[in-house]
């Protein structure tokens, strides 16, 4: 542990000796814990950073020369029991059963595994847990976590493999997120094809003065480095990793150990996906893709979704924030937007293309967000509105006060080789639970709807029809699409006679 003095020595030439403030106050524990925290930040990094922290976002400079990007769509096999007529695509590069085959072959082989990125803090969602524990099941009422494992269940009971499921999370939420699972028995998965790993943070800074805020006495406010932070903690050692592997080397590792070649990613807080699509995975490796994504076609400009565009023939996301209004609303002849592919965040990603990247960090760059970041008052002239004087007490900001440092995964799309893009249908892959009750979208009541709205379609699909304001929920270990559907209910006789469903069911 480094003296007051040694400290002082190293924060007076860069302007942060506020962090020692209550140095003086603090037990010996604390001083040598804050010592460490101060030890382990590259302020050199955090400096050049914030110099640069009014520059415009690249992307936003390349919105000019933004062009709709190459795709094709994905045929909905999930939801349909008709055969694909392979004539109906005879203008695709690839024809959809080649891929579904391809796919399926890959699954079968073992050679996927699945990330998905629940690092964040669920701020507009105002739930003060880990997202995945968020209760989304319209009649069941179960978690965002459970739905995801039961479709992984039900991809790796198909095709008779093992998918290895690994979790992002963040110091916030890993304790509890490792708690969930643990309570629920991996809520059937077995346990070591759970990999839950935790992603690095950021020091918070302030948005005037770059000084790193304090979140107590003792305490560095940080926060986690954005879903881009996946890069490089797949490639650390998880110190409790029950997996010997991930402990010593980390989750790329244990992945390459075993011969997975592939991952499946998507976001927590999207429970229509269609996890392990066999088609989307047989596109991206017949096209030799090393980072292949999933696009919805946006219904209005300014939807809150990464705009999926060309530049200089390379693939890139030009964030919403980021992509100006005259850009947003241009249209082509036909009327409809030129820039209309929005980003779900799903993708597939080569094992090989990741190691590769992991080793730098410079392969992805840090994006700026000004947000609200509680912090310990330093300044002894400021007092709340009883006039009490607020100096060494934590205060929640009304408004931005702060920078948080984000890496975003997607910045890696210009880097693969063939990387390609495959349009799905945004009522039936997309439903991000994302904001509070008392928004107008994407809050638990719209993705509870949308669910039932697929499993009304699969129903509608297989001839039965679900009276109106009737809740319909499908565990995917029962069926995991339309005509798998049809198998279950008719293996177990259970075809309403009426062929209406009249009353809210749960299927498991
Ligand atoms: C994100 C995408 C956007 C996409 C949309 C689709 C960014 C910057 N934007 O928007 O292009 O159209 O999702 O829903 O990514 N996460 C971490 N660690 C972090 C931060 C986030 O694991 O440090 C995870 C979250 O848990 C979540 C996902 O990343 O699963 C996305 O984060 P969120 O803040 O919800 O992104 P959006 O701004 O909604």
């Amino acid at each position: 542990m480094q003296t007051k003095e040694q400290l002082l020595k190293k924060l007076r030439p860069l302007g942060q000796t506020q962090l020692l403030t209550f140095w003086d106050e603090l037990d010996s524990e604390q001083q040598q814990s804050l010592s460490l925290q101060i030890e382990e930040i590259d302020f050199d990094e955090l400096n050049a950073l914030f110099e640069h922290r009014n520059d415009p976002p690249a992307s936003a400079a390349m919105a000019d020369r933004a062009k709709e990007p190459v795709s094709f769509r994905l045929s909905d096999t999930r939801e349909q029991i008709l055969p694909l007529d392979d004539r109906l695509y005879k203008d695709y590069q690839y024809n959809p059963n080649e891929a579904i085959a391809a796919g399926e072959k890959a699954l079968r082989n073992g050679k996927l595994a699945i990330v998905v990125v629940a690092g964040g803090q669920g701020t507009r969602l105002d739930f003060h847990h880990a997202k995945g524990i968020f209760p989304i099941g319209p009649v069941s009422g179960v978690s965002l976590f459970q739905i995801h494992i039961e479709r992984i269940r039900a991809m790796s009971k198909k095709y008779g493999a093992r998918i290895p499921f690994c979790i992002q999370t963040s110091p916030a939420t890993h304790q509890e997120t490792i708690d969930y699972f643990r309570a629920n028995h991996n809520f059937g998965l077995a346990e070591e094809d759970v990999l839950i790993f935790c992603q690095s943070t950021m020091p918070s800074v302030d948005w005037n003065d770059g000084k790193v805020l304090l979140a107590a006495k003792d305490r560095i406010a940080r926060s986690p480095d954005g879903h881009g932070g996946m890069l490089f903690a797949i490639n650390s050692p998880q110190p409790d990793s029950p997996i010997p592997t991930v402990a010593e080397k980390g989750i790329l590792a244990e992945l390459i150990r075993r011969q997975k070649e592939e991952i499946f990613y998507f976001q927590v807080d999207n429970p229509v996906i269609d996890i392990c699509s066999p088609e989307f995975i047989g596109y991206h490796l017949l096209s030799g893709s090393e980072f292949s994504s999933q696009v919805i076609r946006k219904q209005h400009p300014q939807d809150r979704v990464g705009n999926m565009v060309l530049v200089d023939g390379k693939l890139n996301v030009i964030e919403y924030c980021d992509l100006p209004d005259e850009a947003a609303q241009r249209r082509k002849p036909d009327g409809s937007l030129e820039i209309w592919a929005g980003s779900i965040a799903v993708h597939m990603m080569n094992i090989d293309f990741l190691r590769r990247k992991a080793s730098y960090s410079s392969s992805l760059p840090f994006h700026i967000a000004k947000k609200k970041v509680p912090y310990v008052v330093l300044d002894p002239t400021l007092k709340n509105e009883n006039g009490i004087p607020l100096y060494g007490s934590v205060l929640k900001p009304k408004t931005p006060n702060a920078i948080k440092y984000e890496k975003f995964i997607f910045d890696l799309l210009p880097q693969a080789k063939n990387p390609i893009v495959i349009e799905v249908d945004i009522q039936t892959c997309f439903a991000p639970l994302k904001n509070h009750p008392d928004q107008p979208t994407d809050n638990p009541q719209t993705v509870r709807k949308q669910l039932c709205d697929l499993y009304r379609l699969w129903l509608n699909n297989i001839g039965i029809r679900v009276a109106d304001n009737v809740l319909v929920e499908i565990s995917p270990l029962f069926a995991n699409s339309a005509k798998e559907l049809k198998q279950q209910l008719e293996k177990r006789s259970m075809i309403p006679d009426s062929g209406v469903i009249e009353q809210s069911v749960y299927w498991q």
